[in-house]
């Protein structure tokens, strides 16, 4: 069994520095918002894990159903030898592909070590011939990959691409692109546009674990920056913008209230019903993914979608 490597580009203190900057910036803009990013703490990861068992949350199942139906075609398309997940959190789905792929590495990429070095541990144990390189970076700035042998596959599952806003989309594939050599492709996971009150539901759920996950950030910012927001003073908001074909989640401050937050002494004004934006989640059509690929300089050649047309897998190559 080859032991785990674990690498890491992000500095130990980058995220305290970027949520930080982050909540400063997005506190005193209007109209204000937070990154999605700041989320996934330890109980926001279970409750994005509870969110994916929801019934009315489909894409984890639907991208699953893809996984298991076409992994076989997947890997039979890109041929790749090393596999490189962006964002692989608990690497669950991904055992279909590397089932299928068979591929000599294996380079799991998040910002989570927790879960890079527990699912890496995982995977060796059960594959010993497979090179688990972890990589703890963030996937949204530049990535050195350990010299692995191609073709490469760069996965970039969950739809997470959709919380990217345009301009963001468009410099994170085209930092992709500069990843891959002629012969190497990116298997990309986009949730699809759809019937509003679906989509609608998938973020507004009637358990309202969403809501609790919405209001997590609150929490975080509490915990790490000392601020005092209190979450029950806001309402979960989950809107479709018809125009961007995109989900927003925001919070909506149920009265007028002042937030202290003491680490970046800052005191921060909400005006009853005023509404801090905390995600976009935005849903394709597969001309949108092609021609987003294609200003990257990426040919989408493969579109594989579940059997209700919700969720969809692509696969592109080098121009
Ligand atoms: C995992 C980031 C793709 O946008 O659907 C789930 C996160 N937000 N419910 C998404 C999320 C609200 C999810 N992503």
């Amino acid at each position: 069994m080859s032991p785990l490597h674990v690498t890491r580009t992000l500095p130990e203190d980058a995220t305290e520095a970027a949520l930080r900057a982050d909540v400063r910036h997005g506190l005193t803009v209007s109209p204000k918002w937070l990154p999605p990013k700041w989320f996934y703490d330890a109980r926001g990861s279970e409750l994005f894990e509870r969110i994916t068992e929801l019934p009315e949350y489909y894409p984890t199942r639907a991208e699953r159903e893809i996984l298991v139906a076409r992994s076989g075609e997947i890997a039979a398309a890109s041929g790749a030898r090393t596999l490189i997940e962006l964002g692989s959190g608990s690497s669950e789905k991904t055992r279909y592909l590397i089932d299928a792929l068979a591929p000599s590495a294996y380079v799991p990429v998040d910002v989570s070590e927790s879960a890079l070095t527990q699912a890496g541990q995982a995977l060796i144990e059960e594959r010993p011939d497979l090179e688990v390189h972890a990589l703890i970076a963030d996937f949204t700035a530049p990535l050195a990959v350990p010299a692995t042998p191609g073709p490469r596959l760069v996965a970039f599952l969950g739809g997470t691409i959709g919380n990217l806003l345009p301009a963001e989309r468009a410099g994170f594939l085209t930092s992709v692109r500069t990843l891959l050599a002629p012969g190497d492709g990116l298997l990309l996971g986009t949730d699809l546009v759809k019937d509003e009150e679906v989509l609608v539901r998938a973020y507004d759920d009637a358990a309202g674990v969403t809501a609790a996950f919405n209001k997590n950030v609150l929490a975080v910012v509490d915990r790490e920056l000392g601020a005092d927001f209190d979450p029950d003073a806001f309402d979960h908001v989950a809107l479709w913008d018809p125009e961007r074909e995109w989900i927003e989640m925001r919070l909506r401050s149920r009265t007028a209230q002042t937030v202290k937050v003491p680490a970046l002494d800052l005191a921060v004004d909400f005006a009853a019903g005023e509404e801090l934006r905390t995600e976009v989640s935005a849903k394709f059509r597969k001309e949108k993914v092609a021609a987003e690929l294609s200003a990257a300089g990426l040919e989408l050649t493969r579109w594989w979608t579940d059997a209700e047309d919700r969720y969809a897998l692509s696969l592109s190559v080098v121009r």
